[in-house]
């Protein structure tokens, strides 16, 4: 006959070693059920002398209930681990720090076009917006350049259709714009009309192909070149500072007579005379000039009733005189670093 103690042993390490509570009922069924070595003793047991019997019948079942206890502790250790696996699986920690999505902000050029806005409706004008996509008449035309105008050649256009009746192109500046205006409203007119442009030009330090303007324009009974120049010198002071001034110098555009570009102090050197201004104290921000007369007939308005001036400049040039930024293209590169310290 098998001795209680050594199986006690042997079988205490088996359930000590399961790990799962499956596997615990596989080892439960070894032990304990029909087949096992406990229910052959106890056969065994019926085949001894009569007297021997009570005291060998007591003993295996002592060893049972034994075995029996160790499965029940196991069983309790396995349920236990089991329930805190699930708990833990399911745990909410309310102390985490979650670092939430960081805040954007507005692009420099953005920002830029909505102080301009400010600056200028402060002065009493309204913004007003037109379509990027634009025919050659509203581009050319209307702006008193006819087809193989000479002229055409200061702006390297992107034409998505080529050809007559009407020749449709990404518009090269703002200007199309008044035509728009003048259209939808007749004088007077106090307007600035901000948005992006289109050229064919190779980017460099101070060139973007995709770039912003600022349109303006004024139409109103006797309005002069003083009024074009006061409104410039009023919103460079106001959009730079008390000691960046501007100033004209005789220029020609198709649309305006006479014209005039303008230019502001150097932002960088305060006018003293750098390299970033070529060593003028000055930088040129935009066109401007008087309305041509060609221009108010192209819209149907009477150049002996109203007179009138128009401005256009960069946005994303201002931004770079305004903030010191050496080449224009990392304002479409979208490197964060950049974006976000601004
Ligand atoms: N449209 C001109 C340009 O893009 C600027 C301009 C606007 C000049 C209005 C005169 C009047 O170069």
């Amino acid at each position: 006959m098998m001795d209680p103690s050594s199986l006690v042993e042997s079988v205490a390490q088996l359930i000590a070693e399961t790990t799962s509570l499956d596997g615990l009922h596989d080892v439960q069924v070894e032990l304990l059920g029909k087949r096992s070595a406990l229910v052959a003793a106890r056969r065994e047991v019926g085949e001894l002398p009569g007297p021997e019997r009570p005291a060998a019948g007591q003993r295996l079942q002592a060893v049972r209930e034994e075995i029996e206890g160790l499965l029940a502790q196991r069983r309790a250790e396995l349920e236990e681990d089991q329930r805190r696996g699930r708990l833990g699986g399911d745990r909410l920690d309310l102390t985490e720090v979650v670092t939430g999505a960081r805040r954007g902000r507005l692009h420099l050029v953005q920002r830029t076009r909505d102080e301009l806005e400010d600056v200028f409706v402060g002065m009493g004008f309204v913004v007003v917006e037109g379509p990027e996509v634009e025919t050659d008449w509203y581009n050319f035309e209307a702006l008193n350049m006819p087809p193989a105008h000479p002229a055409r050649g200061m702006w390297d256009t992107l034409y998505l259709e080529l050809g007559e009746p009407e020749t449709v192109l990404l518009r090269t500046h703002t200007s199309p714009v008044q035509i728009r205006l003048m259209q939808a409203q007749g004088p007077p007119i106090y307007a600035v009309m901000p948005g992006r442009c289109y050229r064919r030009d190779t980017p460099d330090a101070r060139h973007i192909p995709v770039f912003h303007q600022v349109e303006g324009l004024v139409i109103d009974h006797g309005i002069s070149f003083a009024e074009l120049a006061g409104t410039i010198e009023t919103f460079t002071t106001s959009y730079f500072g008390p000691h960046t001034h501007s100033r004209l110098r005789p220029s020609y555009f198709p649309f305006t007579e006479p014209s005039a570009e303008f230019e502001v102090t150097c932002s960088i050197c305060k006018g003293k005379g750098c390299r970033t201004c070529s060593h003028t104290g000055w930088v040129e921000l935009g066109g401007c000039g008087m309305v041509d007369p060609e221009v108010f007939a192209a819209v149907g308005i009477d150049p002996e009733e109203w007179t009138g001036f128009a401005f256009g400049f960069g946005i994303d040039r201002l931004a770079q005189m305004r903030h010191v930024i050496a080449d224009m293209r990392i304002l479409l590169e979208n490197d964060v670093r950049f974006l976000r310290q601004l």
